[in-house]
């Protein structure tokens, strides 16, 4: 069963912070004050977002409170990361809206760039993670990935965090994140947080606000084709194309739901199999109208 977050939980009392809250625009203002902080001798946490935050980002931002002296928010909607057609336009922003919530989960610094300053003129250099970046979602959206290892590395440089939180809603985005740390030597603890889910199952997506009434109620599919998936694997299904159709069943059963992807890949390479033997993930992408939503669970044998 896909587990709920009570929606009182938002609201739960952080524990006391001891910075005053602060709001920091201006790139290089954001390492100057990073450094002092790491002088002082202060953990950093940082939790990369594009705002229009929901309890999914609020969870990693109370993880994050948890371990750290200095939790940084950062909130940029990075156009680098959107294809030509996307909907970077349109991204719903809620700034004021994000800076409150924020604050009653104790978060002491917002970082707030815009375009302009993270790429100024002239900007040319891209970070890009090979082989974990070319399948599901880096073949449907190409240059995504780049776009987010380039900003995120960015982040990581002005913010420099000791420990830095992510979802596993973007299940490959992590996976790459975890490999760009790595090869790139950038000594930063990477924490993964599972995924936050309406009571109904729908993972919380800051684009699930695109979708109307109808949509809403038929991109439950998404994550009642996960479950009918574990389900068929606990009842001894092991072959991959027999678990991907569980999936999609639910999924081709709705009349404004149109499949991008529904894959079943090696958990850790995010290389294709033919059956469950190891720890597999189990990613899609599905239209729900002109909605583009993610969902994905790891299935064990
Ligand atoms: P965004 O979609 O705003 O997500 C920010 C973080 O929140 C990501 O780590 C994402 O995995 C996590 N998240 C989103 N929905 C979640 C949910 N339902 N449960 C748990 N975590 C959830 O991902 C991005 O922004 C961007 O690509 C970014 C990394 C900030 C780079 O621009």
């Amino acid at each position: 069963m896909a587990a709920a977050t009570p929606p009182g939980e938002a609201g739960a009392a952080p524990p006391p912070s001891r910075l005053p809250f602060e709001v920091i625009r201006d790139p290089r203002a954001m390492r100057a004050r990073a450094d002092d902080l790491r002088r002082d001798g202060l953990r950093l946490a940082v939790v990369p977002t594009m705002g229009f935050l929901h309890d999914g980002h609020l969870s990693l931002l109370r993880a994050a409170r948890a371990q750290a002296d200095v939790v940084i928010l950062t909130i940029f909607v990075n156009p680098t990361q959107f294809g030509p057609g996307e909907d970077l336009d349109r991204y719903p922003r809620d700034e004021a809206g994000d800076l409150a919530k924020a604050r009653a989960c104790g978060v002491d610094l917002a970082f707030c760039p815009d375009a302009a300053a993270m790429y100024p003129p002239g900007a040319q250099t891209v970070i890009e993670v090979r082989e974990l970046a070319r399948p599901l979602c880096g073949a449907k959206r190409p240059g995504h990935f780049a776009g987010v290892a380039t900003v995120v590395t960015k982040l990581f440089n002005l913010t420099q965090p000791h420990v830095a939180f992510f979802g596993q809603k973007d299940y490959q985005q992590l996976a790459i994140i975890r490999r760009l740390v790595r090869d790139l030597d950038q000594g930063i603890e990477i924490v993964g947080l599972p995924i936050v889910r309406e009571p109904d199952g729908l993972a919380m997506s800051s684009r699930n606000a695109y979708l109307s009434a109808d949509e809403r109620r038929q991109a439950r599919a998404l994550s009642a084709g996960l479950e009918a998936a574990a389900v068929a694997l606990a009842a001894g299904t092991r072959d991959a194309a027999a678990l991907v159709a569980r999936a999609r069943a639910p999924i081709d059963a709705q009349p404004a739901a149109r499949v991008d992807y529904v894959e079943l890949r090696d958990a850790a390479e995010l290389t294709p199999i033919e059956r469950v033997d190891r720890p597999a993930v189990l990613a899609m992408a599905v239209f729900v109208g002109t909605t583009r939503l993610l969902d994905n669970r790891v299935l064990a044998p």
